[in-house]
């Protein structure tokens, strides 16, 4: 039997999934398993935690706690998200597990004694306070392009990635001190030798999605470089060679493997050899921030242990939030868990996959999702399966009426009834989620109005045979819809299914070895039911969303927006009185100033503020000669940390304007101002 291996991207074990994790990754990827698995194919799906990193190890510091005691939480609230909106997977493991680290210290090895692994001396930041190197987000700075503020490994305002001694006044996240430059041996993996072999790959893979393709070409075309792969801290992988005390493997050097431990774990509890699955056919499902890592890190690494490449890539777009970027910090975001305590799963797998092609950006819109909840699939889909239903019972007992003699109009719907199965399963195998979800809303469409141009209400009394293939036809579309919508919507199919006498399955399927065989076939939506088949009473599928739901879930996210704006306000041009009565500010006369060797602005001036002289260096020296400032009454900040300006220390400040001219003053020498 033909095997499918699927992966989705691991999510980091420090939040809860959002819409666009489940957009992206995790609700494609679940079609395309169920699909497979209804045409047979023996599939295994997987994911797990990537739970090493730094971010992770970081948190963990500020917050006092192991990484473990994190990873832990969030392990189990992310298996939660996935399984609520029936993410079947098989497999769902964590990076933490002793399979993953035997397998990621498997890859390494076989990688290093193939050659493709070598040391190299390289700079790196050393806080001598914590005593330990700071890779990546250890460090924070200025960004070296744009001056913004920027963690270790990228800026996030210009985009740029970085090397963490690049950064400009870098500061240690622990203690907040300044890190020095010092020399230190890393493991680097030789891209650089794969820059042909993984062109060819990228050129000649025809199931890599364009968007995917493009940008990966574009990289190998620039040229690739070796690939640091191995990091000065204790949270990880640790590095198996015995000169490599205190190294653990670079999070990316090993989170791939997560694919592969995970379906190990699986195979291994179910006497089943996962390295079949990957060797016929692998696909893995990513967000597009990281299709880099998965064309050119990941492949190159397979390269390297001679190991089937990936089937294909599929990189979903981003998610935007009424408009705006999403932002978990600030709250702009919508929760997995928020949204399912409020609506069914299937509206969500409706709307994020109707909503754009997967390989574009897109948005969530409170608005939008109402109207194409209500507009599209109450409306269209739920309409006509529901008359269609209750029409059978009210006409012909609950049975499918015995066909005629067809008209066109009958003969034009059995053929878009018959060629929709074929259809939607070309645009599943091509990755093609949404042309596949509008086909069938399409025909459903269509099915709509031949209902209403065919008018069986009023064709029983005129033209019993127009109502018999009107009723039989709909009941056929319905089958067929129970079938081919079962991938996109599982939990409204099984309610198909069952009015309609059909085996009907636990849709969750997370975990569940036995859901991997499910009971109905792909093929199955091709059949016609017998005349005299006999269904159940109608129930509705969904349920119109009031505008009062979206209106309180619009003013609860708005609500963070006020919350920030307030804040900003707060923050950028006011403070409390309290904030303003901790400057000590008094009156000084200055009795020296003189000029400070090699520096343009600065002077240094000694202050008398009463009971003390003050030294102060003052950035006059453009604006005043020193011998000007001798005598003057100046207002001084008494209170400010000391520091030292060109070597020479300075305790205070004196206050002027932008322009420098000095602020001066008719009160007493030693008064605090008020
Ligand atoms: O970007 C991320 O969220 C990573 N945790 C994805 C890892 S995917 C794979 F390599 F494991
Ligand atoms: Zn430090």
């Amino acid at each position: 039997m033909e095997k499918l291996f699927i992966s989705c991207a691991l999510p980091y074990a420090n939040g809860p999934c959002h819409l666009g994790h489940l957009r992206s990754t995790y609700i494609p990827a679940d079609i395309y398993a169920r699909y497979n698995r209804m045409n047979n194919v023996d599939t295994v799906m997987v994911c797990a935690t990537d739970e090493h990193g730094t971010p992770i190890a970081v948190r963990a510091e500020q917050e006092n706690k192991s990484p473990k005691d994190i990873t832990d939480v969030y392990h189990e609230l992310i298996g939660n998200d996935l399984k609520s909106c029936n993410i079947s997977l098989d497999s769902f493991r964590r990076t933490t597990d002793k399979k993953h680290y035997e397998f990621a210290q498997e890859f390494f090895l076989e990688l290093y004694n193939k050659g493709y692994i070598y040391k190299k001396d390289i700079e790196q930041l050393y806080c001598e306070e914590c005593q330990r190197s700071l890779p990546d987000r250890y460090v924070e700075g200025l960004c070296p392009y744009c001056e913004s503020e920027a963690r270790g490994d990228q800026c996030e305002v210009c985009g740029h990635h970085l090397n963490p001694i690049e950064l400009k006044e870098p500061q240690c996240l622990i203690c907040n001190g300044t890190p020095v430059v010092q020399e230190s041996q890393q493991y680097y993996f030789k891209l650089h030798e794969f820059q042909d072999q993984l062109g060819d790959w990228i050129n000649n893979n025809e199931h890599l999605p364009k968007n995917v393709k493009n940008f990966a070409k574009e990289w190998v075309n620039e040229g690739l470089e070796d690939w640091v792969m191995s990091r000065d801290m204790k949270w990880g992988v640790p590095i198996p060679l015995e000169d490599a005390e205190g190294k653990v493997l670079y999070v990316w050097g090993e989170a791939f493997i997560g694919y592969q431990s995970s379906a190990a774990t699986w195979a291994e509890e179910h006497g089943l050899d996962w390295k079949q699955y990957w060797d016929d056919k692998t696909v893995h499902f990513i967000g597009k921030d990281i299709i880099y890592h998965h064309t050119i890190f990941w492949p190159s690494m397979l390269m390297g242990r001679e190991w089937n490449l990936p089937y294909s890539v599929v990189g979903g777009g981003y998610l935007s939030l009424e408009g705006r970027k999403m932002s978990t910090s600030k709250g702009w975001v919508i929760w997995v868990k928020d949204f399912l305590d409020k609506f069914d799963s299937d509206l969500l797998r409706y709307y994020m996959v109707i909503n754009a092609p997967l390989d574009k950006d897109t948005d969530f819109s409170w608005d939008d999702f109402q109207r194409r909840i209500n507009n599209e699939l109450t409306d269209i889909l739920g309409n006509f399966v529901h008359r269609t239903f209750t029409f059978t019972h009210k006409f012909f007992d609950g049975k499918i009426p015995e066909k005629g003699q067809f008209d066109d109009m009958d003969m034009e719907f059995l053929k878009i009834i018959e060629e929709l199965p074929d259809k939607v399963a070309n645009d599943i195998d091509t990755f093609k989620f949404r042309d596949g979800l509008q086909e069938i809303m399409t025909t459903c469409k269509y099915a709509n109005k031949y209902f209403n141009d065919k008018k069986p209400w009023k064709a029983v009394k005129e033209d019993i045979n127009s109502a018999k293939n009107c009723l039989y036809l709909s009941n056929q579309l319905v089958h067929t819809l129970a079938i081919v919508l079962n991938p996109y919507l599982p939990e409204a199919t099984q309610k198909i299914r069952d009015i309609l006498n059909m085996p009907v399955e636990d849709v969750e399927g997370f975990m569940k070895f036995e859901n991997r065989s499910p009971l109905v076939e792909w093929n199955e939506s091709k059949k016609l039911l017998d005349e005299g088949y006999e269904i159940k009473k109608a129930k509705p599928l969904f349920k119109k969303i009031e505008d009062k739901t979206i209106q309180e879930q619009k003013d609860k996210l708005y609500a963070t927006l006020k919350d920030e704006e307030e804040e900003d306000d707060n923050m950028s041009d006011k403070i409390s009185i309290d904030e303003f009565a901790k400057v000590d500010l008094m009156v000084g006369q200055i009795k020296e100033a003189e000029k400070i060797e090699g520096s343009k602005k600065l002077l240094k001036v000694q202050v008398d503020l009463g009971e003390e002289i003050r030294q102060v260096v003052a950035g006059l020296a453009e604006r005043y000669e020193p011998e000007e400032l001798v005598d003057r009454k100046v207002i001084v900040v008494a209170n400010l940390q000391p520091a030292k300006l060109f070597g020479v220390e300075s305790n205070g400040m004196l206050l002027a304007t932008d322009s420098m001219e000095l602020l001066t003053t008719e009160g007493n020498v030693g008064e605090h101002i008020r």
